[in-house]
């Protein structure tokens, strides 16, 4: 492996397409955009950026483009149509030959295992909120650790537990569909022990590489100083950051966040049987998928909310009460509101780079010298092809102010190892559709999906090709 990965990524379901070719199984996803349960308005990735078919030629596009790794999600239908029991060896044929293709361009693989395309059978029976998914998940894990585990030397269990399930179960944008908080923390366990015992898998192998986990990471910071300002960052950090990263990295949730939601909740699905199963599965890189931070202030009143925007279209994920615009709710804890003086996306993310270099020095801080990788940081826009390019410039300015905030933390001693770019192409994005767009190749989906590097690429490669003289220059080494 080189020494330092510039990649970029994507994921599973938001670009293969062949939603149901060559014994693929449904998945949620699947079930959700083919019923009456869907607005007929909703976008859905069937056929989405079609790399299913086109991955030697975003391959090829991306050794041009000088990146040596791609972080991708292998889609647990494909590989096991009912999420357990039966294989499908089509779909395990496919990522062999799409490893092998990835690997004749120089590019290094970097797998993870569940990003968020649950398999139908398995949510049927409960899904995250039934134990079982977590034994189907560790059985999933434990076969492709040992189909692919010559290959793959990078691996991760799941993508963004936190936003997913808050999604899922909490804003109710996602399928399931879901708004209680009570169910969410349920999911939100199993989900971290499914985690841990693929982690118990992983260690029974021996030379087949690093497992890691893929955490949405959101460093949080008060209005103020005051006691009530720091007991609400602390239970935001709890919630957003710590249930994930302890639970993790030490083997454990974080005792004060259980404390203070036993006071609300019913946390009996937690078993002191699994303990053991938690302890030995902490595992051994983290990725931080760094988007944006959390500007917190203490509860002041109503009921636990949640928005997300999936318009586009500014403030249309903020309620404001008074002056003050708040995103997010809960009860008794904390309040998340959009800093007045920040700088927001069309999607109201808060763009605020200084933020990834203290996300990676908290990690040092509370979990020691774990390998992290940046496994996902972009921005989302509206754009169009014009004289087959794209100048994308407020991208270009998103990636080089965050990508320049890691050598100073490098020049620390934080061990950042990789940065991935969301994402490697244009794709399918969740719930917001294909309007926003994130990739450093255009993708004209109306006409047959043909790629068109943007200029966000060609500064991509560039700055690839010189990083090591820039921040030479810049930091001493
Ligand atoms: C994080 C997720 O991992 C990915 O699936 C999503 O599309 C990006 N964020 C952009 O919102």
């Amino acid at each position: 492996m080189t020494d330092f990965l510039w990649g970029s990524a994507t994921a599973a379901y938001q670009c293969e397409g062949a939603w149901h070719e060559e014994g693929k199984g449904l998945s949620i996803w699947d079930d959700y955009f083919h019923s009456d349960k869907c607005p007929a308005h909703v976008e859905n990735g069937d056929t989405a950026s079609d790399h299913y078919h086109k991955f030697e030629e975003d391959f090829k596009m991306m050794k041009e483009g000088g990146q040596n790794s791609y972080r991708f999600s292998f889609s647990w239908p494909r590989i096991m149509p009912d999420g357990t029991g039966k294989i499908n060896p089509q779909g395990v044929a496919y990522y062999h030959k799409m490893i092998a293709t990835m690997r004749q361009y120089g590019i290094e693989p970097n797998v993870t295992l569940y990003h968020w395309d649950l398999p139908l059978s398995l949510h049927k029976k409960g899904g995250w909120e039934n134990i079982e998914t977590a034994f189907a998940f560790a059985e999933y894990a434990k076969f492709c650790f040992h189909e692919f585990g010559d290959s793959v030397k990078l691996w991760a269990t799941l993508n963004e537990p936190f936003y997913s399930l808050l999604c899922m179960y909490g804003s109710g944008n996602y399928p399931p569909n879901v708004k209680d908080a009570q169910r969410l923390l349920h999911a939100a366990y199993i989900q971290m022990y499914a985690s841990a015992l693929a982690a118990n898998e992983f260690r029974k192998l021996e030379n087949i590489g690093q497992l890691g986990i893929v955490a949405d990471i959101h460093p949080c910071y008060g209005v103020d100083d005051s006691e009530a300002c720091q007991f609400a960052v602390q239970m935001a950090d709890h919630i957003m950051n710590n249930w994930v990263l302890d639970t993790a990295f030490k083997g454990y949730f974080p005792q004060q966040l259980l404390d203070e939601l036993a006071k609300q909740y019913d946390l009996s699905f937690m078993k002191e049987e699994h303990r053991a199963i938690f302890d030995k599965g902490t595992l051994d890189f983290v990725g931080l998928n760094y988007y944006n931070r959390a500007y917190i202030r203490p509860y002041t009143t109503g009921e636990s909310f949640v928005l997300v925007n999936n318009s586009g279209s500014k403030n249309s994920g903020i309620r404001e009460t008074g002056k003050v615009k708040r995103m997010m709710v809960v009860k008794n804890m904390f309040e998340k509101i959009a800093d007045p003086n920040g700088t927001f996306t069309e999607w109201d993310f808060e763009i605020y780079p200084k933020g990834i270099y203290d996300a990676v020095k908290m990690v040092q801080k509370k979990y020691g010298d774990l390998p992290i990788y940046i496994t996902e940081n972009g921005i989302g826009l509206h754009e169009k092809l014009i004289n087959h390019t794209v100048d994308d410039t407020a991208r270009i300015s998103f990636m080089q102010r965050h990508i320049d905030e890691l050598p100073k933390a490098k020049k620390e001693g934080v061990a950042v190892m990789g940065y991935y770019v969301w994402s490697t192409f244009d794709l399918y994005s969740w719930i917001n559709g294909y309007d926003k767009r994130y990739g450093l190749v255009y993708v004209d989906f109306a006409h047959e999906n043909k790629r068109y590097p943007k200029q966000s690429y060609v500064w991509y490669k560039n700055f690839i090709n010189n990083w090591r003289e820039l921040y030479e220059t810049k930091y001493g080494h």
